[in-house]
């Protein structure tokens, strides 16, 4: 049977190399800084503003796609902002639990999975399908949820709470 690879993760492992190359003369303490920011960003340039109209009166759909394509494009970059070394032993301000190394597939798959969830969600925004976008929209939340909490605080499978 053929396994199905999203053409990004092709990409991003194709890219990972090189990034693993530059990588070793980033700190590691630059590179915490860098994702967490990232991470950030997924909430403040892309799914809040999905969030948003779709809790208003009138959803933009337009809208959802085109954040929803961004967001699948940024997920890319943010896949490769967790190489080892980067852990708490290293970096005391991570919040990125060992989990992320000692479970790797498993914190791969999660990525994987919000930027399928995403994708969807932009596919069928392009249709201008409101009600299985704000199902795709649930999911989307959830493949979130499968690494850590929504509050910014809270902890989860791949993140730890914040003290
Ligand atoms: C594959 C696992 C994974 C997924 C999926 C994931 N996150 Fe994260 N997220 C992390 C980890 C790990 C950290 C902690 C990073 C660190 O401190 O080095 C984090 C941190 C954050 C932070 C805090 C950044 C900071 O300044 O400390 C925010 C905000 C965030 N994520 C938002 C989101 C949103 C929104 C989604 C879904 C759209 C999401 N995350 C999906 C793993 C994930």
């Amino acid at each position: 049977m053929t396994r199905i690879v999203p053409a990004f993760v092709l990409a991003a492992s194709l890219a990972l190399s090189a990034a693993q190359i530059s990588f070793a003369q980033t700190a590691p303490a630059e590179i915490v800084k860098e994702r967490q920011h990232a991470m950030e960003q997924n909430w403040t340039e892309y799914y809040r503003d999905i969030a948003q109209t779709l809790r208003s009166g009138s959803p933009d759909l337009t809208l959802v796609a085109t954040k929803a394509a961004g967001a699948v494009d940024h997920l890319k970059k943010l896949a490769q902002l967790f190489p080892p070394g980067t852990g708490r032993d290293v970096v005391p301000t991570t919040r990125a639990k060992p989990e992320v190394w000692t479970q790797r597939a498993d914190f791969e798959a999660a990525m994987t999975a919000l930027a399928d969830a995403t994708k969807t969600l932009g596919d069928d925004a392009k249709k201008g399908d409101l009600e299985k976008v704000k199902a795709d929209w649930t999911n989307t939340a959830k493949a979130c949820g499968a690494c850590h909490g929504g509050p910014k605080r809270a902890g989860g499978k791949f993140r730890f709470e914040e003290q």
